[in-house]
């Protein structure tokens, strides 16, 4: 649990969802409003974020690697999760920063646990393992039908390795996500990212108000 003794630490917002629910759209949005709250921000992604990390991703998402065993896929995750937060999150949290980052260890839940099927209590281990005690202080699941995220994404370009995967694999990710955000309340926040930009926006900028203020209370 986070009890935000220390103040002068900053604070980790994580952004989750299938792909096309808006995460990346998003990130700029989130990142201006809590600018204008006065807050330092540092936008970054997983995986990725760092050199490593992002090469970590390129192996992750080509098509060379199709059929890349689930543990294998597992691991790649954390080690880049491992060097992401040794190079750039503690770091930046230490000094005060706030780092908003795009996917983090609740996709490895929904993808590799629910859509692969890698037990959770193996994650788990990882999870304690790779990040000690810090977990996001605060998680905005976007959500929405998998066919409205897909037709969305489907207008990028070329399809990613986890893109090409079937509607089944999708729907037990999404799930998957749902059932962790019910099982922690106090640090989850759904958002219905079917709506317009504009509606989605609007209800970011609402669930922000109400958790700055309750951190304001806290500390
Ligand atoms: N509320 C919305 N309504 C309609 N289109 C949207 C909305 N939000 C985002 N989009 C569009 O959907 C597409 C996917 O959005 P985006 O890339 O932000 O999703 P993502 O969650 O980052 O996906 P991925 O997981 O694949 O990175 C983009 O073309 C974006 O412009
Ligand atoms: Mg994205």
């Amino acid at each position: 649990m986070n009890t935000h003794a220390n103040t002068t630490e900053g604070r980790f917002i994580t952004v989750e969802g299938i792909e096309g629910v808006g995460k990346s759209t998003n990130l700029a949005f989130i990142r201006g409003f809590l600018e204008q709250h006065g807050l330092e921000v540092l936008v970054t992604r997983e995986p990725g974020g760092t050199p490593l990390g992002e090469e970590i991703r390129e192996l992750l998402l080509a098509h060379r690697h199709d059929g890349m065993c689930a543990d294998a896929e597992l691991l790649l995750m954390f080690a880049a999760r491992a060097e992401h937060l040794a190079a750039v999150v503690r770091p930046a949290l230490a000094r005060g920063v706030w780092v908003l980052c795009d996917r983090f260890t609740d996709a490895t839940y929904a993808y590799q646990g629910g859509g692969r099927g890698v037990p959770a209590p193996r994650i788990a281990m990882l999870e304690d393992w790779v990040q000690g005690a810090l977990r996001p202080h605060l998680t905005l699941l976007l959500d929405l039908p998998v066919e409205v995220g897909r037709a969305r994404a489907a207008k990028r370009s070329g399809a990613d390795r986890f893109e090409r995967e079937e509607e089944a694999f999708f729907q037990r990710v999404r799930q998957a996500y749902l059932q962790r955000a019910a099982r922690e309340l106090e640090r989850f926040r759904v958002i219905d990212a079917s709506r317009p930009l504009d509606e989605v926006q609007e209800g970011l900028a609402r669930v922000l108000e109400d958790w700055l203020a309750s951190e304001r209370t806290a500390s």
